[in-house]
């Protein structure tokens, strides 16, 4: 049976009431919590940095998948590794040396993900897809919640699919952006294997039975 996981974004949870969103995700049937770091450059955006992250983990008491949307990562590794994150994940675009910037995550105990953006195409993975432990297809522009789905995405996953079991790779496939109970069984069915929901989730009225919709979904 599919195990696909739910990872809710806390880009879209209430700032004022983390410890309660929070321990809302730790209540939940979520797998991992999904941290939006953005500095600005990368993106057009900022959202949060260290501080914001130590408040989520001194409660969280589930994976901690960090999103890195920041130029040149290699600089933060460490610091992240001290703060709790299980996965970092880094961007295609903003690194040079990418398969030293995999290694050095992986030196520090955390898996080692990759995200690229909707203009970047999968086959550029190929080369060091047996390196990545997580591959993050953005379905939407970073930096932002709230945006609609790409639907190339859908594309996306099946040659990455495809990839990874050419390479015979273990990679997993997480789709981030726009993600909803619309498109949640199809893109599971497609090879995703964590869906990131952040507005779909916090905008609900009732978040839990939210989650557990939208895990239901991708494992039907
Ligand atoms: C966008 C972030 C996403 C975002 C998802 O730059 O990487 O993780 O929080 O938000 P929704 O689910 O609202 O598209
Ligand atoms: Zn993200």
């Amino acid at each position: 049976m599919k195990d696909t996981l739910i990872a809710p974004s806390m880009l879209a949870s209430d700032f004022g009431n983390l410890q309660r969103d929070t321990e809302m995700v730790n209540n939940s049937e979520a797998d991992w919590f999904h941290i939006d770091i953005m500095d600005g450059v990368f993106v057009p955006n900022i959202s949060y940095g260290m501080p914001v992250l130590k408040a989520i983990t001194k409660h969280a008491k589930k994976k901690i998948d960090v999103h890195l949307m920041i130029i040149d990562p290699d600089r933060y590794i460490k610091d992240f590794a001290q703060l709790g994150a299980d996965i970092l994940t880094v961007h295609y675009e903003a690194c040079t040396h990418l398969h030293r910037t995999l290694q050095a995550i992986k030196a520090e105990g955390m898996k080692a993900g990759v995200a690229i953006n909707p203009h970047t195409s999968v086959d550029l993975l190929k080369d060091i897809i047996n390196d990545i432990d997580v591959v993050l297809i953005m379905s939407v522009n970073p930096g932002f919640g709230g945006q609609s789905f790409i639907d190339k995405t859908y594309n996306k996953i099946q040659r990455l699919k495809e990839i990874i079991t050419m390479h015979n790779a273990d990679t997993l496939i997480e789709i981030d952006g726009g993600v909803t109970d619309k498109n949640a069984a199809e893109l599971s069915k497609a090879g995703a294997d964590v869906l990131v929901a952040g507005s779909f989730v916090f905008k609900a009225e009732d978040q839990p039975q939210t989650i557990k919709n939208l895990k239901q979904l991708a494992n039907s």
